[in-house]
């Protein structure tokens, strides 16, 4: 297989600066309702990047569950590599990969966490199954063996058979409030569209076009 023969044209779309939002939220809103009509596989995945205390990145995919003018929420278990990485050091980035509509979208900003009410009232949304893996995952932690954790699994299945599964008190949520946002179309020869929105001091949005 020869990998660097691997390519294609981008030539669905076209982003004008008088075509744009003024507000990314709203642009952010509509590229996200395309990415839902276009059936992508998981539309609402999106790329955490976080920073570990030696400046070591890592990232993974996650699903966002709420976007509003506050910014972009996400739920996890608050033990794990990316919580602890986004407790110590809230600078986050988001990645949006919509390449099948020759689309991306980046967010630069910062993270805190989501207060215990919208955690709890976003749990009790979940399927029963979703709640006990909640409980019976130490993400990212080492396990010895699957069948350890479906052990785990049964177990915590057998604790809660009747009645709510309550929160555990080592999951929860993160906002990411937005201080820049990038909008990135596909375009003919390499020629990609890009804008940046960023935040000015009086909280209203700059835009600047990107060389490609
Ligand atoms: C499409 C997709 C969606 C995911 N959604 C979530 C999510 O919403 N929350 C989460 O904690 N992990 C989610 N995961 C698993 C994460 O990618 C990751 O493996 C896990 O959160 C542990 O990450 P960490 O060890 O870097 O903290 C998802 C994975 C995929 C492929």
């Amino acid at each position: 297989m020869k990998i660097d023969d691997i390519r294609r044209s981008y030539t669905k779309d076209k982003l004008d600066a008088e075509k744009l939002n003024p507000d990314p939220i709203a642009q952010f809103e509509l590229w996200l309702k395309d990415a839902i009509a276009a059936e992508l596989p998981d539309p609402t995945a999106m790329c955490v990047a976080s920073v570990d205390s030696r400046g070591q990145p890592s990232q993974r995919l996650v699903l966002l569950k709420d976007v509003n003018q506050d910014g972009f929420t996400f739920y996890t278990n608050l033990g794990s590599r990316k919580a602890t990485e986004l407790s110590a050091n809230p600078k986050v980035c988001l990645h949006f990969p919509w390449h099948p509509l020759e689309r991306q979208v980046i967010v630069y900003g910062t993270a805190e966490r989501v207060p215990n009410s919208q955690v709890m009232k976003y749990f009790l949304s979940r399927p029963k199954e979703s709640q006990l893996a909640a409980w019976a995952s130490e993400q990212s932690r080492p396990v010895s063996t699957r069948q350890a954790l479906l052990q785990k699994f049964a177990e915590i299945k057998h604790k809660f058979e009747h009645g709510e599964v309550p929160l555990p008190s080592f999951w929860g949520g993160f906002l990411v409030r937005p201080q820049q946002i990038e909008f990135w179309q596909g375009g003919e020869h390499r020629l990609h569209d890009r804008f940046m929105y960023s935040k000015s001091a009086g909280n209203s949005w700059d835009i600047e076009r990107l060389c490609p």
